[in-house]
């Protein structure tokens, strides 16, 4: 029997996990929910491997003992396809992670050209070779490491405008490679990046469409959970590995996303 009160805990570098924050409200509103941003270790995309499994597996091992969460979802592409295996192994405890959308995005595609922005860590991974091999039925997959756009993402939930030239970057990153005219699908493979969606359509032109996995996370969470009671004793609750009074500046998008409670972790 699950603990009606036993929150689902969204994990992520910053707040590209409110992506898929958004999506399962729609799916369980009734959910309590913990949302922790590592804050301390954005840009996890810049980081190698090693520091990376170190920080997600602590921080959640850490996490589990004090809230007991039914469920834990890594908000996160880079976190996902670097330590979602080793999480497992150690945590009992459901863990969904999140993995470029690159299954949806070939049946999309008319071109045979998708076009994969995610972080520098993220598009290096195994994981995305073996998600090619298995699902890009063939097509051409075109990736680009677009650090800046993690900071223009969370730039924008502070309510601040990025400098265009990072999308411009972005967009001129898939479109210099080999087959980059013909891209006509991006996979958003960073939860970051559904945040500024509307930025890198501009930036990229007309007659691409844009893919990311938040609807399927969110669908995968509901699934995992059906049948369970929820008992939201307390306004949900955002963790950052960073003083809270130096986030006041994201409380209006983390209330937008139903988080009423700041605490420092
Ligand atoms: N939101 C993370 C992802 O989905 C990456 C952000 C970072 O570099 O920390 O990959």
């Amino acid at each position: 029997m699950v603990d009606p009160a036993a929150p689902i805990l969204l994990f992520d570098s910053g707040v590209g996990g409110l992506t898929v924050l958004a999506e399962l409200r729609k799916l369980r509103p009734e959910a309590p929910v913990i949302y922790f941003a590592d804050l301390a270790g954005l840009p996890y995309g810049e980081k190698t491997e090693a520091e990376i499994a170190a920080r997600v597996a602590g921080l959640l091992g850490r996490l589990s003992e004090r809230f007991a969460p039914r469920l834990i979802t890594i908000a996160c592409n880079t976190a996902s396809t670097i330590a979602l295996g080793m999480v497992r192994e150690v945590l009992h405890v459901p863990i969904v992670g999140t993995v470029p959308a690159i299954k949806p995005a070939a049946a999309m595609t008319k071109s045979g050209a998708i076009g994969l922005l995610g972080t520098a860590a993220t598009i290096r991974q195994a994981y995305v070779d073996r998600l090619e091999a298995e699902f890009g039925n063939g097509h051409r997959l075109i990736r680009h490491a677009a650090p800046g756009l993690v900071q223009a993402a969370e730039t924008v939930l502070r309510g601040g405008t990025p400098d265009p030239a990072v999308f411009k970057a972005a967009a001129e990153g898939l479109r210099s490679q080999p087959g980059g005219a013909e891209i006509d699908t991006v996979v958003l493979a960073c939860t970051h990046f559904p945040l500024i969606e509307p930025q890198l359509a501009e930036a990229i032109g007309t007659g691409v469409r844009f893919v990311h996995g938040a609807e399927g996370i969110a669908r995968r969470i509901a699934f995992l959970t059906q049948g369970q009671d929820f008992a939201r004793e307390k306004p949900d609750l955002a963790l950052f590995t960073t003083d809270p009074d130096q986030i006041a500046y994201l409380e209006p998008a983390l209330k937008s996303h139903g988080l009423e409670r700041f605490e420092a972790f």
